[in-house]
């Protein structure tokens, strides 16, 4: 298979190495406006570099969009008029609008299209979700769940907010782990300037509480500075039993507890460190989407459910109120 990877940042790297791996690509290039970053990746994997993503649509059997989220809208629409199956980091857009297009434009072409939310591919949310769907958890009371981040992005990021462009990932992973579709949100947020990074970035903190459709009670946040590592969690508690994803030794969550258990260094600094096998197995099995041989594991009408969610608490926030999903169409 010719793969086309259409930007080399923090993920475009890591996809690129995955997909360098891979036993059916035979030939991968890459573009980014940032010539250095693509021509490292491509001294990375063996890859050829090229100008722009239009320049390899005639040349390629699937594309792999791993650039900053204002691009990806036009991106997968190129891929999807070109008949190209096509991947797409999360966000589809930053907006709704735009969202609605893609979503509308890609179904109508036909072309196989997977988002990615890799924590679908995490062997403890993967547990998770076998036990809800077993029925061992029984009627779901209530889930917390949270992404910390080690620390904020870099200057230069394309940003959507800490709702649409981090915890998007607890909501779409809300979703898939419990079966239920969000009915009201209610969020609240803060912005911190933490000096330590040096540029007065203003730090963006997000809290949200989401009432589901079999109407379990769901805590998130969304922090972008934890200094023992990158924490994302999640807890289910219901009528049969209680479990969490992410409760490993190397946890970054300090105990004070005289019999405490300790942290288990190394800590997962970057999504990288915490989810690598899962990102992994989203591109092997976007392969298989890409092949005819599946469907869409994460398609875009779930990514728009996730970033509905998003864009609820974005309202809810602004006008200080619960927001019914309902309202953001
Ligand atoms: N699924 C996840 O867990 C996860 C993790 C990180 C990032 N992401 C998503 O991946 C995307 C990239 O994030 P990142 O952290 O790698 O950002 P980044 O800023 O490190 O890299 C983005 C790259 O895209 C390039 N780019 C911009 N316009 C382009 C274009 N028209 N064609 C080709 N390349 C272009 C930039 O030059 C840059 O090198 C974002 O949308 C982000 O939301 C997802």
């Amino acid at each position: 298979m010719r793969i086309g990877l259409i930007g080399a940042g923090r993920i475009g790297i890591f996809h690129g190495q995955t997909l360098a791996a891979h036993p059916e690509v035979t030939d991968l290039y890459v573009t980014d406006p940032l010539l250095d970053r693509a021509q490292a990746v491509a001294d990375d994997v063996a890859a050829q570099v090229v100008p722009n993503a239009e320049a390899m649509v005639g040349d390629i059997d699937a594309m792999v969009i791993a650039a900053a989220t204002d691009v990806h809208a036009p991106l997968m629409l190129l891929a999807a008029e070109a008949g190209i199956p096509v991947f797409c980091e999360k966000p589809i857009a930053g907006g709704l609008p735009a969202t609605n297009e893609v979503v509308e434009r890609v179904r109508a072409s036909g072309v196989p299209a997977q988002i990615g939310f890799q924590r679908r591919f995490d062997a403890g949310y993967r547990a998770a979700k076998q036990l809800v769907d077993d029925g061992s958890l029984g009627h779901l009371y209530a889930v917390r769940g949270n992404t910390h981040d080690y620390e904020p992005p870099p200057p230069g990021y394309v940003d959507s907010g800490i709702y649409v462009d981090t915890q998007v990932h607890d909501f779409d992973i809300l979703r898939f782990v419990t079966g239920q579709e969000a009915v009201e949100v209610y969020a609240t947020g803060a912005f911190t300037t933490a000096d330590e990074f040096g540029d007065d970035r203003p730090i963006e903190t997000g809290a949200v509480i989401i009432t589901l459709s079999e109407g379990t009670q769901a805590l998130m946040s969304g922090i972008r500075h934890s200094p023992v590592g990158h924490d994302v969690r999640m807890e289910l508690f219901g009528v049969g039993d209680s479990v969490s994803v992410g409760l490993a030794p190397s946890l970054p969550l300090r105990s004070v507890e005289p019999d405490g258990v300790a942290v288990v260094e190394p800590t997962p600094k970057t999504f990288l460190d915490r989810f690598a096998p899962a990102y992994r197995a989203e591109i092997d099995a976007f392969i298989d989407v890409a092949q005819g041989r599946a469907s869409s594991p994460c398609t875009p009408e779930d990514a728009r459910e996730a970033q509905r969610i998003g864009i609820a608490c974005n309202i809810s926030r602004a006008e200080r109120r619960p927001v019914r999903l309902e309202e953001v169409t």
